[in-house]
């Protein structure tokens, strides 16, 4: 069901004409949301899921053009094993179950993050929604998958020092332009806003170049709680914001 059958009055709830173009959602609180209902910590992370597909199909239905999520840091490996291997399971079961429905809603996936450590398998599977949905041009769906902000920003510093030391590039050239150009590998624009539920007032090494004026949302609700009235109601939020980039 299209959000707008779903909910009439959703266009009341928002300003459709002053939507963001890039939405960051931080997906936090899963195992808390399980915790709280006596389930095992998996059981948060696959409802969890079930809102991510909620709020993808919202974003397109909306005709935001990019939504990044955050769905596994750099610094989730220090999670016990069982429920580094469950979330990677998910990961190839989520890219699986949705491919058909993604390409149908017009969803684009690109991933963001370090294909270092991750299996074969999991690999195959970003390679094969990639590819699969590389035609897609109404929604980006960026999944940041084993991604650390502060990593990507050496290693786009460590790309441009090579550059330098080939004698390719002129030190006096890097600006913050270039810099932005060479962290970016989805050519992506910066989140307008960015959205982290559970109660946590932090970003968690999400994004620390690209957010520098994003506006940020800290929201209670555990991430599988976050429904698409949750969200319509985030955005209004969002909307309200004075977004002054310095000047007047
Ligand atoms: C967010 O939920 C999902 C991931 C980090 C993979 P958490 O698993 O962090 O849930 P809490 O914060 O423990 O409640
Ligand atoms: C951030 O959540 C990562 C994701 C949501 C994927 P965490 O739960 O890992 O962050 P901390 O440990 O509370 O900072
Ligand atoms: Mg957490």
């Amino acid at each position: 069901m299209n959000l707008f059958e779903k909910i009439p009055e959703a266009g009341s709830l928002v300003d459709l004409d002053a939507l963001p173009k890039h939405v960051a959602i931080i997906m936090d609180g899963n195992g808390r949301w399980a915790k709280a209902r006596s389930l095992p910590r998996m059981m948060g992370h696959r409802a969890g899921v079930e809102r991510l597909h909620d709020i993808v199909a919202a974003t397109s239905d909306l005709g935001i053009p990019v939504l990044t999520v955050y769905a596994f840091s750099a610094e989730n490996w220090s999670r016990p094993i069982d429920e580094v291997g469950g979330l990677m399971k998910l990961l190839v079961e989520y890219l699986g179950k949705e491919l058909e429905g993604l390409v149908k809603n017009g969803v684009r996936i690109t991933f963001l993050g370090s294909m270092k450590g991750l299996s074969d398998a999991v690999v195959a599977a970003m390679e094969k929604a990639g590819n699969s949905t590389e035609m897609n041009s109404k929604t980006v769906l960026n999944l940041a998958f084993n991604y650390g902000g502060r990593q990507s920003i050496a290693q786009a510093a460590k790309k441009l020092a090579v550059l330098v030391g080939e004698g390719k590039l002129d030190p006096n050239a890097i600006d913050e332009t270039l810099f932005a150009q060479t962290l970016n590998i989805n050519s992506l624009p910066d989140p307008d806003v960015v959205i982290r539920t559970s109660g946590e007032y932090r970003l968690s090494n999400f994004l620390p170049y690209e957010t520098a004026y994003s506006e940020l949302i800290f929201t209670n609700t555990y991430w599988p709680d976050f429904d698409e009235r949750c969200y319509l109601r985030t955005l209004a939020e969002y909307q309200k914001r004075d977004r002054r980039f310095g000047g007047l």
